[in-house]
């Protein structure tokens, strides 16, 4: 039975997807059966940063539209993927969203679902298949702060086990005091750290050219540490 995630931040370009993409990989790497769900209704990104976009040909929508069976919808692969629709269709409720994952919940040993940016309609459907949440901020205020209203929102709902992501953070950053560090981001949101993730070049330059960045790139080298935690190893937050 797999552990349902959702992947959400509040603001859009925190890495969400990356991250989705990267942990993704390092649990399958491990021998875990991975499910990764786009979210993001009309701009989809996981079958680009994943490498299945030639083979997507049917969506979680048009699955609760009856059009295909999840199996026929899910591309299998490395990990394995459920693209998002091109657009909203009043079907698409929390509900029957809820509904389409559990319904493959006992197929794999993870499911993340990648959040769209912002706390509304998409947000709401994401959340809804949930049982565990991962915001994932970068270390500025406006994105902490966003992070911190997401996580008001999930709470509210009921997802109250949240943890932390603290991405492309640098530990000699460029303008160092309008960033904030480790434990402000902690203090700030008011969730607690599951990993950071730093600023690494490699991925700009992998989400462009379509490729996977190598075993030894520093984001690469986090999303195994964060993977390892997520499956309950004792492993240290160590910053590159
Ligand atoms: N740790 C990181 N270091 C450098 N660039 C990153 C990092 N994480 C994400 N990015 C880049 O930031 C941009 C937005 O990332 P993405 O995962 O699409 O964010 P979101 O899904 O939250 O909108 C992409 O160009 C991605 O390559
Ligand atoms: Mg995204």
């Amino acid at each position: 039975m797999a552990e349902i995630i959702l992947v959400s931040s509040g603001k859009g370009g925190s890495g969400k997807s990356s991250f989705t993409a990267g942990v993704s990989r390092a649990l399958a790497f491990n021998g875990y059966k991975v499910l990764a769900i786009d979210c993001d209704v009309g701009l989809r990104s996981l079958d680009l940063l994943l490498g299945v976009s030639d083979r997507v040909v049917f969506d979680w929508g048009d699955v609760i539209l009856g059009r295909c069976t999840a199996d026929k919808a899910i591309v299998s692969g490395e990990v394995s993927l459920l693209a998002a629709p091109p657009k909203y269709n009043d079907a698409f409720s929390p509900e029957a969203f809820a509904k389409l994952v559990k319904s493959v919940k006992s197929e794999f040993d993870y499911i993340f679902i990648d959040s769209p940016a912002g706390i509304d309609r998409g947000f709401q459907i994401a959340a809804a298949g949930a049982e565990k949440a991962i915001v994932v901020t970068t270390p500025d205020s406006v994105c902490v702060r966003s992070c911190g209203r997401a996580f008001d929102e999930l709470y509210a709902s009921g997802l109250t086990d949240v943890r932390l992501i603290i991405n492309m953070f640098e530990v000699k950053p460029v303008c160092k005091r309008k960033l904030l560090n480790i434990d402000q981001c902690i203090d700030e949101t008011g969730v607690q750290l599951l990993g950071v993730v730093p600023r690494d070049p490699n991925l700009g330059y992998c989400s462009v050219t379509g490729t996977v960045p190598s075993e030894f790139s520093p984001s690469t080298l986090a999303f195994s540490r964060i993977a390892k935690r997520l499956t309950g190893k004792r492993v240290p937050l160590v910053c590159e």
